[in-house]
C-alpha cells in the first residue's frame, strides 16, 4: 500500500489552510511539513505555531520533517502542535535513541531521515525501534531538485535489511519524486512517497497524487 503525502513546502503559503485541505481531499493520506531552521539547512519555514493553526484543518496524517539542529528540544512542542510522525535527521542527533524513545513517550511514530550521502548504517541500530526511516532522495533544504539516481540501491538496501529482520518500518523518500521517478522508488522498496512540486504543481492535484500511487 502506496502512501502520498504532498509537501506543503510548494504550497502557496498565503493560505496554508486551505493548501492542506485540498491535498486531503484530493486522496492524499499524509500531510509531509517542512520545518527548517537556517542552520541545519540554510532556509528558515515554519515552527510548531504553524502546524498547531493548521490541526484543526485536517484529519490526515501530519507527518513532520524536521530539518533542524538539536531535534531532541523540539520534540515536545511539536508533539503538542498536533504531530502524528516526527522524523529527525540522524546528522543533528547525539542520542537518537533517547529522542526516538521521547518522540513515542509523547504518543508520536518516530522517524529517523539520512541524507543521501549519510550512510544506512546510521539507522541500523535503530530500525526496530522506528516506524519510518527516510531517505532523502535529494540533498535537504529546497524544494524542486533533481532526484539523485544512486539512492536507488540505497532504498534496496534498506528495503532487504527490514525484511532480512522482521521489521515492519516504512521507507519514505523525499525529494525529485514525480511520475517518472515514483516508479522506480516504488520497484526498489519505497512506501511512503512524498512530493511537493509534482502535487502543487500539477493543474489537477487528485490525478497527480493517483499518477504517483502508480
Ligand atoms: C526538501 C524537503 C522536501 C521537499 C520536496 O528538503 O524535505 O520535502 O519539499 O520537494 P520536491 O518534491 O519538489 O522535490
Ligand atoms: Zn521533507
Amino acid at each position: 500500500m502506496i502512501k502520498i503525502a504532498p509537501s506543503i513546502l510548494a504550497a502557496d503559503f498565503s493560505c496554508l489552510g486551505e493548501e492542506v485541505r485540498r491535498i486531503e481531499a484530493a486522496g492524499a493520506e499524509y500531510v509531509h511539513l517542512d520545518v527548517m531552521d537556517g542552520s541545519f539547512v540554510p532556509e528558515i519555514t515554519l515552527g510548531a505555531s504553524v502546524v498547531k493553526r493548521l490541526r484543526p484543518t485536517s484529519k490526515a496524517v501530519f507527518d513532520v520533517h524536521l530539518m533542524v539542529e538539536h531535534p531532541e528540544q523540539q520534540i515536545d512542542s511539536f508533539a503538542k502542535a498536533g504531530a502524528d510522525i516526527i522524523t529527525f535527521h540522524a546528522e543533528a542527533a547525539v542520542h537518537a535513541h533517547r529522542i526516538v524513545q521521547d518522540i513515542r513517550a509523547h504518543g508520536c511514530k518516530p522517524g529517523l531521515a539520512l541524507n543521501p550521502g549519510t550512510p544506512l548504517a546510521m539507522a541500523e541500530e535503530l530500525l526496530g525501534d522506528l516506524d519510518m526511516v527516510l531517505l532523502m532522495t535529494v540533498n535537504p533544504g529546497y524544494g524542486g531538485q533533481k532526484f539523485i539516481p544512486s539512492m536507488l540501491r540505497k532504498i534496496k538496501r534498506l528495503r532487504q535489511l527490514l525484511q532480512e529482520n522482521d521489521i515492519t518500518a516504512d521507507i519514505e523518500v523525499d525529494g525529485g519524486i514525480n511520475a517518472d521517478t515514483a516508479p522506480q522508488v516504488i520497484a526498489a522498496g519505497a512506501n511512503v512517497l512524498v512530493a511537493g512540486s509534482a502535487v502543487y504543481g500539477a493543474k489537477n492535484i487528485g490525478q497527480a497524487i493517483q499518477t504517483l500511487r502508480g
